[in-house]
C-alpha cells in the first residue's frame, strides 16, 4: 500500500538554524525518548493515533505505526548558530529543562555544537553574544558554504536524508520585494547580495538546492515567497510555514471557531504577553515585533469571517501585545480578554491565562514537522505543504487561498491527508452507514 512512498531506511538529519531554547529542547527531549527516560508527550507523529474505516471497524492504529516515518533512533541532530555555546550550555542558558533533566542527556548535547551562522544584525537587532558568524564575498558566497555544510554534516553522520526546520530568531518584518518575484530574480539577488533577501532565505535556498525540504517555525516570511515556491516546485521539495503554533494562538484558534459555530458575537479580543526568554527579548525589538503581530493577528479574520458575518464579527477589536519580562523566562503568561455577545446582544466575557511553557509546547511540533516533512519528501511531494497547517500560526497556501486555522479542520485536513497517501478512505463523518437498513 505504501508503493509511492519510500521507505524510511537509513539516518535522518534534523537541522535547525537556531539552536536555542526550542532547538535544545527538542533535541534533549528525543533523546530521553530513545533512552526511556521521557515520552515524546505533544507529539502526534509519536502519541497520535489516527482511526481508519467505520467507526465499528475498531482501527485505530499509532500514526507512526500507519505511515512509514522515521525511527527516533535514526535521527542526527546538528544545526547553525550565531553563538558558539554547544547545546547542552545554549540548553541551560535557556533554562526551560532542570538541572536533572539536563544531567541525564549532558554528555549527548555537548555533541551537539552549532555550525557557523549565515547572521546579520540588520535582521535580527537584540542578539547578545554574537561570536560564530560565516564570512563570504556574497550572499551567493554565502548559500554555498550552507550548501557545503549539510554536504560534510550528511557524510560525517553517514545520513541517508535530511530536513531543516528554522528555529532561529525571527527577522525583521519586510513583506516581499522585486527580488523574491521569480527564482531568476532571486538567484542575481544572491549574486548581487541583495539587501532584501534575508539570512533565513540563503539557508531555504542553500537546502532546497542540497535536496533538503525545509520548515519555517518563525513568523519571517523565508520561504513565503514566488521565487522559493518556485524552487522548491522546480527540485521536487516540500515547505512548510509559517510559525509555530503553540500557545496563546493555539487556544484562539480553537475558541474562535466554537463562537462561529454558536453563532456568537466578538466585540473584541485582547491578548497579552509577558516572556522572558532570548526569544522574548528578540521580540522587544518593533522590527521583529512586527512579524510576529502580523503572524498573530490574521487567524481571526480567517476564522470568524467579518465580511460574511458583518452582524457578528464586522466591528471586532482584535490586539495582540508581547511584552518583555526577563524574570519569567521561557515561562511566558498569556492572557486574554474576549468580550462576546449573545441572543439579544448581551454581553459576556470569557477570559483566558495560560501559564505555558513555550519551548515545552514547540518541541513536539518540531518533531513532528521534521517527521512529515521527511515522509512528505518520500512521497515527492513538492511546493507548499498545505496539510501541515496545523502547526503554524500563519500557514503558508497557494496564491488566492485563504488559510484554513480552525485547529480541528486542520487536524482532519492532516490525517485525510495521511489516509489518502495510504489508500484509506477519507473520514467525512457523514455517518448515514450506520443507519442504513
Ligand atoms: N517557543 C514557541 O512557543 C514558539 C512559537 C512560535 C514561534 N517560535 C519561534 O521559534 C524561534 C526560536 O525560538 P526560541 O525560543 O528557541 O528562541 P531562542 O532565542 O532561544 O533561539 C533562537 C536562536 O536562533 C539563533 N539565530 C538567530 N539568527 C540566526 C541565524 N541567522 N542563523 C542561525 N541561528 C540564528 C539565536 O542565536 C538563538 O540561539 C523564534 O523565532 C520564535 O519566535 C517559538
Amino acid at each position: 500500500m505504501t508503493k509511492d512512498i519510500a521507505p524510511a531506511t537509513g539516518r535522518l538529519g534534523v537541522l535547525t538554524p537556531g539552536m536555542g531554547a526550542v532547538a535544545t529542547t527538542l533535541y534533549a527531549g528525543v533523546i530521553a525518548t530513545r533512552r526511556g527516560l521521557a515520552q515524546p508527550i505533544g507529539s502526534l507523529t509519536q502519541m497520535g493515533h489516527i482511526r481508519l474505516g467505520k467507526r465499528t471497524d475498531n482501527r485505530n492504529p499509532l500514526i507512526k505505526d500507519f505511515v512509514p516515518l522515521a525511527s527516533l533512533d535514526d535521527i542526527v541532530f546538528g544545526g547553525w548558530d550565531p553563538i558558539s555555546d554547544d547545546s547542552f550550555e545554549a540548553a541551560r542558558r535557556a533554562g526551560v529543562l532542570t538541572p536533572e533533566e539536563l544531567a541525564s542527556v549532558a554528555e549527548d548535547l555537548g555533541a551537539i555544537s552549532p555550525m557557523p551562522a549565515v547572521f546579520d544584525p540588520d535582521w535580527v537587532k537584540k542578539l547578545e553574544g554574537v561570536d560564530h558568524v560565516k564570512t563570504g564575498s556574497s550572499k551567493r558566497d554565502l548559500a554555498n558554504q550552507l550548501m557545503a555544510d549539510i554536504e560534510t554534516f550528511k557524510k560525517e553522520n553517514r545520513l541517508d536524508r535530511a530536513v531543516i526546520v528554522w528555529c532561529g530568531s525571527t527577522e525583521a518584518y519586510r513583506p516581499a520585494s522585486a527580488v523574491h518575484d521569480t527564482l531568476a530574480a532571486f538567484e542575481k539577488g544572491l549574486d548581487d547580495s541583495d539587501p532584501e533577501i534575508a539570512p533565513s532565505q540563503i539557508y531555504a535556498y542553500a537546502a532546497l538546492r542540497s535536496g533538503v525540504p525545509f520548515a519555517n517555525g518563525a513568523p519571517n516570511v523565508t520561504v513565503d515567497v514566488p521565487a522559493l515556491i518556485e524552487l522548491a516546485t522546480e527540485v521536487g521539495l516540500p515547505i512548510a510555514g509559517k510559525d509555530f503554533k503553540t500557545g496563546q494562538t493555539l487556544i484562539k484558534t480553537v475558541l474562535a471557531p466554537a463562537f462561529k459555530a454558536r453563532l456568537l458575537g466578538v466585540d473584541g479580543w485582547f491578548s497579552t504577553n509577558i516572556l522572558g526568554n532570548r526569544d522574548g527579548e528578540v521580540l522587544d525589538d518593533p522590527d521583529s515585533f512586527k512579524s510576529k503581530e502580523v503572524s498573530k493577528l490574521g487567524v481571526l479574520e480567517t476564522i470568524l469571517q467579518p465580511e460574511v458575518y458583518p452582524d457578528l464579527y464586522g466591528d471586532m477589536y482584535h490586539k495582540v501585545r508581547i511584552n518583555y519580562y526577563p524574570p519569567r523566562g521561557d515561562n511566558k503568561e498569556g492572557w486574554d480578554n474576549i468580550d462576546i455577545f449573545g441572543w439579544m446582544h448581551h454581553s459576556m466575557q470569557i477570559k483566558v491565562d495560560f501559564l505555558a511553557k513555550d519551548s515545552i509546547l514547540a518541541a513536539p511540533i518540531v518533531l513532528d514537522l521534521a517527521l512529515f516533512m521527511d515522509l512528505a519528501t518520500r512521497k515527492g511531494q513538492a511546493g507548499i505543504q498545505e496539510w501541515l497547517s496545523f502547526y503554524f500560526k500563519s500557514p503558508q497556501v497557494a496564491e488566492g487561498l485563504y488559510p484554513e486555522n480552525d485547529l480541528f479542520i486542520q487536524l482532519t485536513k492532516l490525517k485525510n491527508t495521511l489516509r489518502h497517501w495510504m489508500g484509506e478512505d477519507l473520514i467525512t463523518h457523514l455517518g448515514s452507514e450506520y443507519y442504513e437498513e
